[in-house]
């Protein structure tokens, strides 16, 4: 159900038995994250109450050209609302309508005003379905870019039986989500993100650890789930949090569990960015009890963490790699470096030097290296940031210039 998070649906309802199904729909909509406005037929009314519609959808049900106050039910605006229409139950008379463009109603003027994608849930008894008029008008539909959710099998209000009635909510619910979800840019791909710091303890009270906040990980996880990708994301101790369906987060503490649970998914990933800020170092011995303070100075022996992106980029095959660089002075050449020795397939660089830029912040400034290229962003909100990174990796890994 992960598609429908968010997005707007703008539920056309005609007149029918199958109209009763609406409010169960409606309610799958709401559960799988989605808003609803629904645009009832007059004949519809006659099923079920706008109040009902309206209790389930938390937003007002229109049905005529004004409401009681004479106020105009805007079209334009509904249709522009919306990320998608669905028509259901769609009755024949409806699908002529469509097809000539008959706009005698509300739901057929906000159709005709809609240029989102519209699926239609067709409805009515055996016969009708059957009729060559009916078939034609479907056909005409879909040739110009309409949804078809067929109909399923079951008795009918008439008695009959026969493979006409509206597919039930929960089918219509999950064609559509596949339906987007299979339209995602990274729809089937798998995305490896660290984030955060990691932290190295010196005692059970004390580590060594930076001022990394997550926040551009976090960022980069929820852009990717939008989409459609699976994500891992291996986060250091952030008090962030996500949840998603298409998400796998794991939390450790330090490097080497960084480490060690990035390499278990490495080789199945599509995408790898490590935008964590993994300590280099940790110390040699761990203290069992608490370190007295007893001596006016402490020495701690440092001994190097594994290099989580390095060896990433030492058995990249199909993957395709991003880094991170952090820097205080010589940034770009700095980057360079890191971009070559890691293997890697762009850098992003952000410099402490920037304002608005780098740790804690919920803005960053960016430039992104490639061997032959820099790419300077201005300071961006982080979400934004995100979908700057995903954009150049559509653009050049997936040649896909659907926007982030
Ligand atoms: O978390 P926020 O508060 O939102 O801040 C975001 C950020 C500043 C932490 C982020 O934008 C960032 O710059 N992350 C990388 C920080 C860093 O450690 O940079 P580096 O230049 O030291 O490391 C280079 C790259 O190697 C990075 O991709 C890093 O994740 C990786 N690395 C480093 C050391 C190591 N042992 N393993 C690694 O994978």
């Amino acid at each position: 159900m992960s598609a429908l998070i968010g997005k707007h649906i703008l539920l056309g309802i005609t007149g029918g038995i199958a109209t009763y199904k609406t409010a169960f729909l409606i309610r799958l909509f709401i559960k799988a994250g989605a808003q609803v406005k629904c645009i009832m037929t007059p004949e519809a009314e006659e099923f079920v109450t706008p109040l009902t519609l309206s209790t389930l959808s938390k937003n007002p049900v229109v049905s005529s050209f004004t409401d009681t106050e004479k106020n105009w039910n805007n079209h334009v605006k509904l249709a522009e609302w919306a990320d998608f229409m669905l028509i259901a139950p769609a009755t024949a008379n409806t699908l002529s309508k469509m097809i000539i463009g008959k706009s005698d109603n509300l739901l057929m003027t906000t159709y005709l005003s809609a240029n989102c994608p519209v699926y239609i849930a067709p409805a009515m008894d055996l016969e009708m379905y059957q009729h060559d008029t009916t078939k034609t008008n479907l056909s005409q539909l879909t040739n110009s870019g309409h949804i078809i959710i067929e109909p399923e099998s079951g008795e009918l209000a008439s008695g009959l039986e026969g493979k006409v009635r509206m597919a039930e909510p929960e089918n219509i619910v999950e064609f559509i989500s596949q339906h987007l979800l299979k339209q995602m840019p990274l729809f089937n791909k798998k995305v490896l993100i660290t984030a955060g710091p990691t932290y190295e303890p010196i005692d059970p009270v004390r580590f060594i650890g930076n001022h990394s906040s997550g926040k551009m990980g976090y960022e980069m996880a929820k852009t990717a789930l939008n989409l459609g990708a699976k994500v891992i994301l291996i986060s250091g101790p952030t008090h962030l949090t996500l949840t998603h369906p298409n998400l796998e987060l794991i939390k450790i503490s330090t490097a080497q569990e960084m480490f060690d649970n990035a390499m278990t998914f490495y080789d199945n990933v599509d995408i790898a960015i490590a935008s964590a800020a993994v300590s280099d170092y940790k110390p040699k011995t761990f203290h069992n009890q608490k370190v007295k303070t007893t001596e006016d100075t402490f020495r701690i022996d440092l001994v190097k963490n594994p290099d989580i992106l390095k060896t990433f980029g030492q058995q990249k095959k199909h993957q395709f790699l991003v880094g991170f660089a952090l820097e205080t002075n010589d940034e770009v050449e700095n980057a360079k470096q890191k971009l070559e020795k890691k293997n890697l397939d762009f850098i992003v660089l952000n410099s402490l030097q920037d304002k608005g830029a780098g740790f804690k912040n919920d803005t960053n400034k960016i430039s992104i290296i490639t061997k032959d290229d820099i790419k300077r962003f201005d300071v961006k909100p982080k979400s934004e940031v995100a979908k700057d990174i995903f954009n150049e990796i559509l653009n050049t890994r997936f040649n896909n210039k659907a926007d982030a």
